[in-house]
């Protein structure tokens, strides 16, 4: 069953409160991993995996991210002129082509559910995929391709998963599973933060999803629940409920949680390590400063 999945939601309206000050005046999304916003990451991905329309749903304070993604005559005519052609050829990566990219706000902060809801307009009758932007994924064949190529077997809708450990299963929204194909696994159920003790396995739903337009229908009748928001989870398990499928994607890579400070620290490091033109210089630091704790012990 091939069905082209051409456009992406990209949910960036949180306040990113768990980086203050940081992000009193700059989006969450726009601060940087080695040299790229975060976005510019789950933009590459989505790039990568055939989408061709970027929907972001933001809220106000987040008009960095639209420059971002516009031209810059002035500095593009002054690396032109300087003849810094391959600054220029990196800035490239950042131009959206006109019309491919569309702004909807979400004015109420009523959940990640909501926030795609806002975008149901955009969206149509026609698959779509969701990207949170905080979760970084480093991968050989980038994450949300793997899922396109295995959704293209499957139809209905997909999320990315992954084994979290039990304690932290309360963080994440949680897959009930019935069948395990081992890369994939198809589901009985979904629970956004379980309380502890609670979860149904230990396979976590992380930010890639791939969603029938039939969500958008059920987040249109679901009610607020865990932490009192309107869950893109619990709309997906409705699709469960009324019998169509709904598959957990393991996909391969590694994920790095860019909400939380020590996620970011986390990726900071990976993808320093993972650049050829830092890596000698980095990894030469990291191990100094390693010998010297040793030695300090
Ligand atoms: C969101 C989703 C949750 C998912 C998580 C992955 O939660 O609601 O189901 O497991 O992203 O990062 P949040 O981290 O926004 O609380």
């Amino acid at each position: 069953m091939k069905t082209r999945i051409s456009k992406a939601i990209f949910p960036v309206a949180g306040m990113g409160t768990r980086f203050l000050p940081a992000t009193k005046s700059v989006p969450k999304e726009i601060m940087t991993l080695v040299d790229r916003p975060l976005i510019q990451y789950a933009i590459d991905e989505a790039r990568a995996a055939g989408i061709k329309e970027f929907i972001f749903v933001t809220t106000r304070g987040k008009s960095a991210l639209e420059d971002y993604f516009d031209q810059a005559p002035e500095l593009e005519s002054a690396l032109r002129k300087a003849g810094k052609d391959d600054l220029l050829e990196i800035l490239k990566t950042t131009n959206m082509d006109s019309g491919a990219i569309a702004y909807i706000r979400q004015q109420r902060a009523l959940g990640l559910g909501h926030a795609v809801w806002c975008a149901h307009r955009l969206i149509g009758n026609e698959p779509f995929a969701v990207m949170l932007p905080d979760d970084v994924i480093a991968a050989e064949t980038p994450c949300l391709q793997q899922m396109v190529e295995a959704h293209a077997e499957t139809g209905g809708c997909m999320v990315a998963a992954m084994e979290v450990p039990p304690s932290k299963a309360s963080s994440y929204g949680i897959l009930d599973i019935k069948d395990d194909m081992g890369s994939m696994v198809s589901v009985k159920g979904m629970v956004e933060k379980p309380p502890a003790g609670t979860a149904p396995s230990n396979l976590a739903v992380i930010g890639r999803y791939i969603l029938t337009p039939r969500v958008m229908n059920n987040l249109n009748q679901i009610k607020p629940s865990a932490g009192g928001e309107i869950q893109l989870t619990d709309a997906i398990a409705m699709e469960v409920t009324e019998g169509r499928p709904v598959y957990g994607y393991r996909f391969r890579g590694e994920r790095f949680d860019c909400g939380s400070k020590a996620g970011f620290l986390q990726a900071t490091v990976a993808f320093g390590l993972a650049r050829p033109d830092l890596r000698d210089e980095f990894s030469g630091y990291l191990q100094q400063l390693l010998s010297m704790r040793d030695a300090a012990q």
